[in-house]
């Protein structure tokens, strides 16, 4: 039995094939490297580059890899800005994407889907921490895109019987705790790496976007959970589908709130470095604050993330940084 890996040389979905493997499955991992890194991927799994839009190169993998078991679905565009100037981009790949990858499943009768979800479906909440049954009102493209996603495969669930599970990630940061794979985006736009990047010498300064939230300093906050324990997470939802159960979503987040502020200043600790910052304005998109109910992962998908400590989630992210300066090497850096 073969787990399929959409998007297992970005980096969410190299940790999960990292775990994967070291659980003992079989895993082929697809992905058209536009923003993933082939070293990036487990040498254990193997390996297809290929776009997920393109039907007749996932009959070839689907065909080749007779016994799936099920698939684990990264494979998207995910940066909220770049949602905001271009959201055609998104719509196409994210939510096109999703239904040409929902048409070969129902052909090649695969029943079951781990989804990479998000907070960003829901938008502003209406209260905090949020829960799984609050409304979905998204701010941004990228979210949007995404809700869209969890709405098509509930229809094709009900249509085709392909069970779903979708995983909404709150803020995911960190790396392997050996250092060998890790977040390499290029450009990068997410706060934790920026942050790590000033620190480093590689950026003159960090720019705050936003001061006057309504939150405790001004700032957005924000729930940071663990890469690897986000990955151990879908490995939970693919096995809660196999033992029958029915779709569902579930929040992966710490429950626990962090303002930008604050994570400056966790990671001016971890490093020792003074790592400059200014005051900038709003950035599109954002909401000004995202902390999860996530509860329901842990009684139901007996979810235990290991890392309940922010400064351990940063001193991961900046063992990676120390021990690969220009990440996988790979974009021409
Ligand atoms: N930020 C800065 N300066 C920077 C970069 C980011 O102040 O240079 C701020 C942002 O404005 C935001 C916070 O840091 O307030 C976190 O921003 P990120 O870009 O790191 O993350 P987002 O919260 O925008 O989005 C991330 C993922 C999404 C996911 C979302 C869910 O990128 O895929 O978390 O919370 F949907």
């Amino acid at each position: 039995m073969t787990v399929v890996v959409l998007g297992g040389a970005g980096y969410i979905g190299s940790h999960a094939v990292d775990q994967l493997v070291q659980k003992g499955y079989d895993v082929a991992v697809i992905d058209n490297l536009i923003t993933g890194h082939r070293n990036a991927v487990n040498p254990k799994a193997r390996f297809y580059q290929g776009d997920i839009r393109d039907r007749a190169f996932l009959d070839e993998v689907f065909g080749q890899e007779q016994d799936i078991e099920g698939i684990i679905h990264f494979a998207a565009f995910s940066v909220v800005p770049e949602s905001m100037a271009n959201p055609l981009k998104y719509f196409d790949n994210n939510t096109g994407g999703m239904i040409t990858l929902l048409k070969a499943m129902k052909d090649h009768d695969i029943k079951r889907i781990v989804f990479s979800s998000t907070a960003a479906t829901y938008g502003e909440p209406k209260q905090v921490p949020i829960k799984e049954t609050d409304p979905q009102v998204p701010t941004n493209a990228y979210g949007e895109s995404k809700l869209a996603m969890e709405k098509i495969m509930h229809w094709s669930d009900v249509a085709y019987g392909i069970k779903f599970v979708a995983l909404r990630y709150f803020n995911v940061a960190g790396a392997k705790a050996d250092g060998s794979i890790g977040e390499d985006h290029s450009p990068e736009t997410h706060l934790v790496p920026i942050i790590l990047q000033v620190a480093a010498g590689e950026r003159d300064g960090l720019k705050i976007f936003g001061t006057d939230y309504p939150t405790k300093d001004g700032t957005n906050v924000r729930d940071y959970v663990h890469v690897v324990d986000l990955a151990d997470a879908h490995i939970l939802a693919l096995e809660y589908l196999k033992a029958g159960h029915d779709s569902d979503a579930f929040n992966l987040g710490s429950s626990n709130g962090f303002s930008n502020r604050e994570i400056l200043a966790a990671a001016r600790e971890v490093t020792g470095q003074p790592i400059p910052a200014e005051d900038a304005p709003r950035r599109a998109g954002d909401p000004s604050t995202l902390i999860a109910a996530s509860d329901k992962a842990r009684s139901i998908l007996h979810w235990e993330p290991k890392y309940d400590d922010v400064k351990e989630i940063i001193k991961t992210a900046w063992n990676w940084k120390q021990s690969h300066p220009h990440g996988y090497g790979d974009r021409g850096q």
